[in-house]
């Protein structure tokens, strides 16, 4: 079984990632979404919303692969986590030629650390190409509209009234 470790920090879920995701899952038969939770950033607890907003965009955007995509919190190595699932490969996103440099540096220095595991980059789809989850958060924070860059949920719980339900 060929399983995959999609890590990020998922902070949030955006269409984006949902469309890597998809694309992941045509070439493996496992992918384990890895969220990242650094405890310098923010709380161990505060991962667990990110980890349902992720397992609720699958359901609703990829419900015919949902049993074939875990979702678990991480919070050391990549290839930590992905030696824990027995995963060869590591998932991320290629947006624009500018996310290149960093993600090469990064595939390097996993190399270094586990040379049995592989980066493979799925190029997101052009519409998502100038998505990103912290304008996302910006452009809500300001009351604007992000519905067609988050999954519903997602959308629902940034625009939702300060205390008015759960926060991401
Ligand atoms: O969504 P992001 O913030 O771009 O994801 C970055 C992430 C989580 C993939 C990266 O920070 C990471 O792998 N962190 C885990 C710690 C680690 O393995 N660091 C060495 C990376 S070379």
């Amino acid at each position: 079984m060929r399983t995959a470790v999609y890590p990020g920090s998922f902070d949030p879920i955006t269409l984006g990632h949902v469309d890597v995701l998809r694309r992941a899952a045509g070439v493996f038969d496992r992918v384990v979404v890895a969220v990242l939770v650094n405890p310098r950033k923010a709380p161990a607890g505060e991962a667990d919303g990110r980890v349902a907003a992720i397992r609720e965009a699958v359901a609703e955007a990829l419900p015919a692969l949902a049993g074939r995509i875990d979702v678990q919190v991480f919070d050391g190595l990549t290839v930590d986590a992905c030696r824990a699932v027995e995963a060869r490969h590591i998932v991320r996103g290629l947006r624009a030629v500018s996310d290149f440099e960093a993600e090469l540096q990064m595939a390097h220095m996993n190399r270094r650390l586990a040379p049995e595991i592989d980066t493979v980059f799925f190029m997101t789809a052009l519409e998502y190409g100038y998505l990103s989850s912290s304008l996302v958060k910006e452009i809500a924070r300001f009351g604007g509209d992000v519905s067609a860059m988050v999954p519903a949920g997602v959308a629902a719980r940034l625009q939702a009234p300060e205390g008015e339900g759960p926060r991401l």
